[in-house]
């Protein structure tokens, strides 16, 4: 959600918490602050929208060798320079950056009214440091723990005190937080992008911990004030991976990264002697992925879609029962869980709030719940009973891309995994292993019609309403494709499945509503192919990525774009990237903020 930086140590700290800033700016950036103190006095500033704005204003001559900053996706109260973090206490000695939401502000705020505390800003996170400074008694430390259990809801917070120099408070519940160690430097972020440029040391904290950090040490306890040994875990990311490396956006980047992250996600997890899968993450037995009868996904937006995906797949390919659902919708209709059945989380960032308390909830039942998550170390793997890392490295982009086709990828191992514990024999485990291992190079030939997309976005982005339209495997591809336009490009888009199209969505036909339609040489490619016959008969407009040389969708479409003939389950995965191109280049067209769209963020870690 929002993005958190705290530092403390040798280095002047505007200058590295401005930097954490940019490297946060995803998480949030509707707002920005950092407040550093310097003397015994803390300067405060913040300003509304992005971060070059705040950093326009930020005064050259900024001192103070610790401070906190924030980026923010707003929850209570407008999008303000008031409302923009830090805040601070009534004596502006106490300042604090906050993820997450306190439920019982209201509450808090009216009783340290009536105690004389005057408020600023419309915040729930203003409470905060007034509630700290009502307990403080020269020691930091000491005032937040007498704090936090006053506070209902979900936090990451870091604050810190103008006289008590180089150190820094951060809190956890609910909302990541983890301690960068460096050489006699120490960060508190809410993110891995903030601090990997500076130390790849990294601990990761636990609900419940606070974890007191200055430049020569630092010490986690619970609430409780009981000691928390914790252990430093290296980051193996490379600097390169947080950088748009010649690239316009990372949007751009990390489409064009796929080749590379399908590749890593299958990278030591395929057993060619015995035509299947590797996949000791999960931590099960083959006589309980044998006892597995049916599986389970819960997730959101496009790991939703990726989810979704995988319950044909699954279901076509190892014969067992399979669903994705909406995590958000699981959580509150009291889900069943049944005993033979195995549920996975997927989520790229692993912090999600619904996904993670769908999770919880279906622990709580008794179900065996797997991750599938790209962040390492975040809150779904840690919490889930096994599972496995996409390892797409840091998505920095909003919109999803890399991480959809590695989440893929790895739902196609485990489908191979469990189909050759059933019914597919050597023979077809080897021959999906190598479809497998073909398409790194094959997506790598779909970014040969970049410059022909580029141009039908150019020719399409005036029309203000788009259908996405396939069948089996591809009608999550046509969702996921809707999804894109609408997040980068604000243009409305519906997927369908396009024998749906007769049940409705036909009514909005008419020369202003292109249909892009995905037509694989598959089972189905006859029914969509006379699908779009029938939008073609409305005056509608047909764009379809159909295999090349297909001349009789050529013949009826407006516009093809033509991807290679591979084997009916691959289609997905050729037929996703060209709609994340045509999304990219029409938020371009479109003048977009592609990497930042309006209103979203990369991770949702409220509800
Ligand atoms: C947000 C992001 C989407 C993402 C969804 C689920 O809405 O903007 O791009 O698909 O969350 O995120 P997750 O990290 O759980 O995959």
């Amino acid at each position: 959600m929002c993005g958190i930086i705290g530092y403390c140590g040798p280095r002047p700290a505007a200058a590295l918490l401005a930097e954490g800033l940019k490297r946060l700016e995803h998480k949030g950036y509707d707002s920005a602050g950092l407040a550093t103190a310097d003397g015994g006095t803390l300067t405060v500033v913040k300003r509304k929208g992005k971060i070059a704005g705040l950093l326009e204003i930020l005064p050259p001559d900024l001192g103070g060798s610790y401070g906190i900053a924030h980026t923010r996706w707003a929850t209570h109260g407008e999008v303000s320079d008031i409302n923009a973090h830090p805040h601070v206490n009534c004596a502006g000695d106490i300042a604090v950056v906050h993820n997450g939401i306190i439920e019982n502000f209201t509450a808090l705020k009216e009783k340290l009214q009536s105690e004389g505390h005057v408020f600023r800003s419309e915040t729930d996170t203003e409470v905060i440091p007034h509630l700290i400074s009502s307990f403080y008694e020269g020691d930091l430390e000491g005032a937040v723990k007498k704090t936090l259990p006053l506070l209902t809801g979900t936090y990451g917070l870091v604050c810190v005190h103008a006289r008590e120099p180089d150190r820094l408070v951060g809190a956890r519940n609910g909302s990541p937080m983890l301690l960068g160690v460096g050489d006699d430097e120490m960060f508190i972020a809410s993110d891995l992008t903030a601090i990997v440029t500076h130390t790849k040391q990294v601990v990761y904290l636990e609900d419940g911990e606070v974890v007191v950090a200055t430049p020569r040490g630092y010490h986690t306890t619970d609430m409780r004030n009981r000691v928390v040994d914790k252990k430093v875990e290296f980051v193996g990311w490379e600097l390169e991976a947080i950088e748009k490396e010649g690239f316009s956006h990372f949007m751009e980047k990390e489409i064009f990264e796929q080749p590379q992250s399908i590749l890593r996600a299958m990278q030591g997890r395929i057993d060619h002697e015995n035509s299947t899968a590797r996949l000791g993450g999960l931590n099960m037995t083959n006589r309980e992925l044998l006892d597995v009868e049916r599986v389970k996904i819960i997730a959101a937006g496009t790991s939703y879609h990726a989810g979704l995906l995988a319950s044909y797949l699954m279901e076509m390919v190892a014969r067992v029962p399979c669903s994705a659902e909406l995590a958000s919708e699981l959580r509150y209709r009291n889900p069943i869980v049944e005993r033979d059945a195995l549920y996975f989380a997927v989520s790229q960032s692993g912090e999600t709030v619904d996904t993670l308390y769908a999770m919880r909830e279906l622990q709580r039942k008794g179900a065996r719940v797997l991750g599938i998550c790209n962040a390492v170390g975040s809150t779904i793997p840690r919490e889930s009973d096994g599972g496995v890392y996409i390892h797409s490295g840091p998505e920095i982009a909003i919109a999803s891309t890399k991480a959809f086709t590695s989440q893929m990828t790895v739902f196609y191992l485990f489908t191979l995994l469990v189909a050759r514990m059933r019914n597919m024999s050597i023979e077809g485990g080897k021959e999906f292993i190598e479809n497998l291992g073909r398409l790194p190079d094959l997506v790598q030939t779909v970014f040969g019609q970049k410059e022909h997309i580029r141009r039908l976005a150019k020719k399409y982005c005036r029309y203000k309403d788009f259908l996405f339209l396939g069948r089996g495997l591809n009608y999550p591809v046509a969702l996921e494709g809707a999804l894109k336009l609408k997040e980068v490009s604000y243009v409305h888009a519906e997927g369908y499945s396009a024998a749906e199209l007769k049940h409705g969505p036909i009514a909005l036909i008419n020369d202003e509503t292109p249909c892009v339609f995905l037509v694989p040489d598959d089972a189905l490619r006859g029914k969509v192919v006379s699908n779009m016959k029938e939008v073609k008969a409305r005056s509608g407009r047909v764009i379809a990525v159909c295999v090349e040389g297909d001349q009789e969708v050529m013949d009826v479409a407006d516009d093809v774009i033509p991807i290679p003939k591979v084997g009916e389950l691959m289609y997905p995965f050729m037929m996703v990237v060209p709609l994340q191109l045509f999304a990219y280049h029409t938020a371009l067209e479109l003048g977009r903020d592609v990497d930042q769209p309006r209103n979203l963020t990369k991770s949702v870690t409220v509800e």
